[in-house]
């Protein structure tokens, strides 16, 4: 019996259901994550070794959600990441996203191997409602400079360059599932250059620039006026080089465990770094964001707690579209706040700024 709509009561039950529902070329390719899937699996079951320590007798009868990202309020702190290929779970693809980020007031990423095209999302967007780049950088510099500003011109707000995929990892569910139409309009020259028989992602991901290195950060900065934010840090070290080649912010991630295997999850990295930021005073200078294993509210909070600024979500949001579309997509993200609410009340805050360290055990992370 396949649960009903009204039936998913969290992420996971969404998740269910497309698996059933799903083609089997496209489950592969949403589900996989790199080789043994270690850092895939670890991404969710990190949060498992954060424990709460609420605070009693507050007054949680208003709860108030809604934050800032990069200077654009929004109702809640996550934002639906990018995710190449939406039209592989759904006829529609990402504008489903869209939509469905208009509706609760969060921001959607676009990613630059969107199943439709840049315009047409852009097109989408109604009223005030913000959308952020994602990149991968294309050898042609001409060619990324020209998707940049093009961006900034139809109103992005910020520029996210992933930088965790020199080569897209080996995802080998979708490598089996032998790939032959990804229905994404790419940036290869010639479809000849693309192999098809390596999986989707591989199929796909031909163009992006290897020798992509911090040298190249300074020209990202002048060229456009959207914050840069490198998607896809992975260390301590890294996040002070970000601050001082001066981008706005990072997404510390692994790429939802489909690039490194045994990299560290976001959550891990995140206690990490801020210690080390905080002793410089620098906590502030940049947004730090965090992605990969988000299931559930309390997910998100134990990220804020740590000192995030918000958090994307992958998968959940492709697996409801592709079970039930738009009002799959609108019934997770008002379930994410839902459960937000009811977990704040529960942990005796009334708003995402008085989350703070102090509110998490994380001794299960071990000591930085
Ligand atoms: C991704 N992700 C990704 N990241 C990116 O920078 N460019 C991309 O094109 C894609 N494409 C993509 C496709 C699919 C199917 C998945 C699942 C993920 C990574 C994504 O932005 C994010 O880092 C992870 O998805 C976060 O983990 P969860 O929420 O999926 O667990």
């Amino acid at each position: 019996e396949m649960p009903t709509l009204e039936q998913c009561f969290n992420l996971a039950d969404f998740e269910a259901v497309a698996r059933r529902v799903m083609k089997k070329t496209s489950w592969a390719y949403y589900s996989s994550g790199a080789d043994d899937e270690i850092t895939m699996r670890e991404n969710h079951s990190a949060f498992h070794k954060i424990w709460f320590r609420p605070r009693v007798l507050v007054d949680v009868e208003n709860i108030d959600l809604s934050t800032t990202m990069l200077g654009t309020r929004v109702d809640i702190p996550f934002y639906a990441t990018a995710t190449a290929l939406g039209k592989l779970g759904h006829p529609e693809g990402e504008v489903i996203l869209t939509r469905a980020a208009k509706k609760h007031n969060v921001i959607q990423m676009i990613p630059t191997l969107a199943s439709c095209s840049f315009d047409e999302l852009v097109d989408a967007r109604q009223g005030d409602q913000v959308q952020w780049l994602q990149l991968y950088v294309n050898k042609n510099r001409d060619i990324t400079k020209r998707i940049v500003q093009h961006a900034e011109n139809r109103g992005c707000k910020g520029l996210f360059i992933t930088v965790d995929a020199p080569q897209l990892g080996r995802r080998e569910k979708d490598m089996r599932s032998k790939f032959s139409d990804t229905g994404s309009d790419v940036q290869s020259t010639s479809g000849d250059e693309i192999d098809r028989s390596q999986g989707a992602a591989r199929a796909i991901s031909s163009f992006i620039d290897p020798s992509l290195s911090w040298k190249d950060i300074p020209w990202f900065l002048s060229i456009t006026n959207m914050p840069v934010i490198l998607k896809g840090v992975q260390r301590v070290e890294d996040v002070i080089r970000a601050i001082e080649a001066g981008v706005h912010g990072v997404v510390l991630s692994n790429h939802g465990g489909r690039q490194l295997d045994f990299a560290r999850s976001g959550i891990e990295i995140l206690a990490e770094v801020m210690p080390v930021l905080r002793e410089r005073g620098w906590e502030n200078r940049i947004e730090i964001y965090v992605d990969g294993g988000i299931r559930r509210a309390t997910d998100i909070i134990k990220a804020l707690c740590l000192g995030a600024k918000g958090v994307g979500i992958g998968r959940p949001f492709l697996f409801a579209m592709s079970a039930y579309g738009l009002p799959g997509v609108d019934r997770a993200m008002q379930l994410l706040k839902d459960e937000m609410a009811m977990n704040m009340r529960l942990i005796g805050c009334s708003s995402v700024d008085q989350l703070n360290p102090s509110l998490v055990d994380s001794r299960g992370l071990g000591v930085h």
